[in-house]
């Protein structure tokens, strides 16, 4: 990394924080950053982002998934997307999906008058926590919206096509809000990594080669609810018993399978008394890996083991598969400018993380910048950036726009 965008003007860095901070103030609960898919919180973020980007010049819109987008137009042919999620898990950080906006914003502050035209999206939903399917807005732009999602139900008995509604977009017109790739030349995101290596390698910035495929299933593990006091433990049929086992097999499985990682991140156990044996668990099963192969192979063993204990248990286990997103590979020329952008010495790395880059590939070549989180961690309110790299990302992305091969052989 050279040393001019090693010490960029570390103000530019502390403003895109401070609008970080802002935002991190719209959330559904008190007391941790939890902003979900077409929630009154994610209203409000929309809108103060969309004061910053009028305030940058760019005239916006919000399409009919709640997408904000905002566009500032160039003097000659073709539009240059980029942008991040606006939408964040339970007890978020302020920065995983937020940072890709306010970075984009303040590059389209400083680039000045381009050959091409810029819009940047603050996507309504990539996490998926309201509906279990991520990517929402990314796959209503892309094409890739499965619309027998809006039949979905949340925790509150909510349909997704009547939560769009209250928040003041239109199921039925998702398929119009498809953005046309014609005059696109590509999206490029920065996000946080997420992630141990920038911070190992001492590196503000890295360009990302892939993103890892994802597979979100949903396992029940079906018994029977009993009295604790008094069925005997060998007549029992206990739902939340067997789903531990499983639990730890898919642990150990994606401990002894390399470039696996295999997480359970929500229980459901019913009734959930105390007193009463646990009769229904519902799981989810969060599967990654760069390979699709690998992924998938995973998947199927992993579904075949709950089979299997429950029925030495005297269950039944089913699942559904709730989305699958492929590997994807970013588009090289784009990578190749980033990082030339960024002086040409910076780290290659691929993303365990999903991202709506991923989805977005679809409509056109995609490239992703990388910042240096501390410690890598995410998904948690310690999550962390400098402002000295924040205002790195901002110089390399404002350099890589300035750049002619965007227009060169690409779109
Ligand atoms: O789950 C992910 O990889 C991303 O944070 N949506
Ligand atoms: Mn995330
Ligand atoms: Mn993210």
């Amino acid at each position: 990394m050279s040393s001019t965008i090693r010490n960029s003007s570390v103000g530019v860095g502390q403003a895109v924080l401070q609008r970080a901070d802002v935002l991190a103030t719209f959330s559904e609960d008190p007391d941790r950053l939890t902003r979900r898919f077409a929630t009154p919180a994610l209203r409000e973020a929309g809108e103060q982002v969309r004061e910053w980007m009028q305030a940058a010049g760019m005239t916006t819109w919000r399409d009919a998934i709640g997408n904000v987008w905002g566009r500032a137009e160039g003097t000659g042919p073709g539009t240059l997307i980029m942008g991040s999620h606006l939408d964040t898990v339970r007890g978020a950080g302020r920065y995983d999906g937020m940072l890709g906006v306010l970075v984009a914003i303040a590059c389209a502050e400083r680039a000045g008058p381009l050959s091409f035209s810029i819009e940047i999206c603050g996507f309504a939903d990539e996490e998926g926590v309201r509906y279990g399917t991520a990517y929402l807005g990314s796959g209503v732009i892309a094409g890739r919206f499965d619309s027998s999602a809006l039949e979905r139900i949340d925790a509150d008995g909510i349909s997704m096509a009547d939560a769009i509604r209250a928040f003041g977009g239109d199921p039925d017109a998702l398929e119009c809000a498809r953005r046309s790739g014609e005059d696109v030349l590509g999206y490029v995101e920065v996000h946080i990594e997420q992630g141990p290596v920038l911070e190992a390698e001492d590196e503000p910035v890295g360009v990302v080669t892939a993103i890892a495929g994802q597979t979100r299933a949903q396992v029940v593990f079906e018994g029977e609810a009993g009295h604790a006091g008094t069925v005997p433990m060998a007549l029992r049929r206990d739902a939340l018993a067997a789903a531990a086992e499983w639990i730890l097999t898919v642990e150990n499985f994606g401990r002894g399978t390399e470039g696996l990682v295999a997480t359970v991140g929500e229980s459901t156990v019913e009734p959930g008394a105390g007193n009463v044996i646990p009769g229904r668990v519902v799981l989810s099963l969060d599967l990654r890996h760069a390979d699709d192969g690998i992924r998938e192979a995973a998947h199927e063993r992993l579904l075949r083991g709950a089979t299997a204990i429950a029925q030495r248990r005297g269950l039944e286990a089913t699942w559904s598969v709730v989305q699958e997103t492929a590997a994807v590979a970013c588009d090289p020329a784009l990578t190749d400018a980033l990082a030339a952008a960024a002086g040409g010495d910076v780290p290659r790395l691929p993303s365990g993380a999903g991202h709506d880059a991923a989805v977005m590939s679809q409509l056109a070549p995609v490239a992703m910048l990388f910042v240096r989180c501390k410690g890598g961690i995410s998904h948690n309110p310690a999550e962390s950036v400098t402002a000295a790299d924040v205002a790195a990302a901002v110089e390399v992305t404002t350099r890589f726009l300035g750049t002619a091969p965007l227009l060169e052989g690409l779109g």
